[in-house]
């Protein structure tokens, strides 16, 4: 374990990852997956697999080109599998017994969603009606009181007009996340990325405008031809606009250009700017909460779970909608199935779109989590964030200590001076957050390597 020498292996959003999924034999019916499961605090995420670009370093599950009638039909079956989806959620409701009728944040009687998300691809892709009708669904088939909990959205800066603005916020969207990724124009376009400069700050201003509570940017570093200046003068840019969140995303495809042939030179020089980066925000006033993001301290937040701020999809208890969207029970998570190439995506989607409401009443691929691996899911997940794995909170949940669960992985971790345990209180150092992105695949179970090693990428 931790014995890679880039730091660079793998952003861990998710564990397991997606690439571990596999085809659900028999699948089985929704219904019975949430049986039994807590329906009081869930989360909902939408996904809008749109784009207008596709940027040359994604490799999200979206498709650009989407004509109207493409974008209608997914509406409509986005439409049919919320419906079914509902269905199958009160009817495990109704067999279980000790569920929460009425609290706050959803209908009487059927499943509480305390946290809404919106995804993509580009969600703002979809025009001030459509994403009328998305809300609509979001509150009417799925009963989530979408005023009264965090709701996220991401867009884009061309995509960011004052129509849809409009719209995202008289429905209640409290944090809107923008794709920046350079405030350079050469940088954006060699990041496969055409967007001006002057449009980005046009987006970012109607945003403001629009008043929601968190505005979140995403700058990348390592792009081609960007240096440690280029890379402050994006920073500033940025900080101008003193956004609530920043996210700091390393850049995954390698140039074909520039520093040299050697894997080592691009691996530091990332380094380099990550840790200029996180300097520079750190001194700015901005707090770490992970590897990617940095937050403006704010008095107002009390210590929120991490899933009821609207960013994080990772916690137990989501239900996705949407072709490409996971799904996660405290046993088993699901999702329709997954590609990234063109071509598949496309082909996904059309057939995503014919579906009945039938074929939406069962889990299709996914990955079934004993003990370990929730143990592990909730280590990995934990140690990655900057506060670190709250040991109560593990004994509460496993009744077991972590120390004695991993200790191992501890003891590696700290010889290399990436974590430090404070009071029994582990969380990983400044270096140990600069490599996040190794440490994360390095506590993934053998299992859950060997199927991501034989998944056949589409
Ligand atoms: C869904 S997009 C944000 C919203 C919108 N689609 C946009 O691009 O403006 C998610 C973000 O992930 C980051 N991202 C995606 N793939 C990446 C990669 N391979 N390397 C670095 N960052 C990546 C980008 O910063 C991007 O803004
Ligand atoms: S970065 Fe955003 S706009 Fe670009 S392809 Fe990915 S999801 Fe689409």
């Amino acid at each position: 374990m931790v014995t890679a020498t880039s730091p660079y292996q793998g952003y861990v959003y998710a564990y397991p990852h997606k690439t571990a999924y596999r085809p659900l034999d028999p699948r089985p019916p929704l219904r019975r997956v949430w049986e039994g499961e807590p329906m009081d605090s869930l989360s909902l995420y939408l996904h809008i697999p749109f784009c207008e670009m596709r940027c040359g370093f994604c490799n999200l599950f979206t498709r650009t080109g989407a004509p109207d009638e493409l974008v209608a039909a997914y509406l409509d079956a986005l439409e049919r599998q919320a419906g079914a989806v509902r269905e199958a959620l009160d009817a495990a409701l109704d067999s279980a017994s000790g569920a929460a009728p009425g609290a706050p944040g959803g209908a009487p009687g059927g499943p509480v969603f305390a946290v809404a998300a919106v995804g993509g691809g580009t969600p703002t892709y979809l025009s001030a009606a459509e994403l009328t009708r998305l809300f609509d669904l979001a509150e009417r088939t799925m009963g989530v009181d979408l005023r009264t909990v965090p709701l996220s959205v991401e867009t884009s800066p061309a995509t960011a007009t004052a129509d849809r603005l409009a719209v995202l916020a008289e429905r209640g969207t409290t944090r809107i996340s923008i794709g920046v990724q350079s405030f350079i124009d050469a940088e954006a376009r060699a990041a496969v990325r055409p967007q001006r400069r002057a449009e980005v700050e046009a987006a970012l201003g109607r945003i403001r405008e629009a008043g929601f509570e968190t505005l979140n940017l995403d700058l990348i570093y390592g792009i081609d031809g960007q240096d440690a200046r280029s890379w402050r003068h994006s920073l500033d840019a940025a900080l101008a606009w003193k956004p609530e969140e920043i996210y700091l995303y390393p850049l995954y495809v390698r140039p074909l250009t520039g520093l040299g042939r050697r894997a080592r030179d691009w691996d530091d020089h990332r380094l380099g700017l990550y840790r200029r980066g996180r300097d520079h925000l750190l001194a700015a006033g901005y707090e770490q909460v992970s590897m990617r993001m940095f937050r403006l301290p704010d008095p107002a937040r009390t210590a929120a779970p991490a899933h009821t701020t609207g960013y994080c999809c990772q916690s137990d208890g989501m239900v996705g909608l949407g072709c490409g969207a996971r799904s996660y029970t405290s046993a088993l998570h699901y999702s329709h199935e997954y590609a990234v190439g063109t071509r598949q995506v496309r082909a996904i989607i059309d057939d995503y779109v014919r579906l009945a409401p039938g074929d939406f009443t069962a889990a299709n691929v996914g990955f079934r989590l004993g003990d370990d691996e929730r143990r592990r899911r909730h280590l990995i997940q934990s140690l990655l964030q900057a506060e670190g794995l709250d040991p109560a909170a593990y004994r509460a949940r496993f009744g077991t200590e972590a120390t004695a669960d991993f200790g191992s992985e501890f003891d590696r971790l700290a010889a290399r001076g990436w974590l430090e345990t404070d009071a029994g209180w582990p969380r990983l150092t400044a270096e140990g957050l600069a490599h996040s992105d190794a440490i994360g695949p390095a506590l993934f179970s053998g299992a859950v390597r060997e199927l991501m090693a034989g998944y056949e990428a589409r």
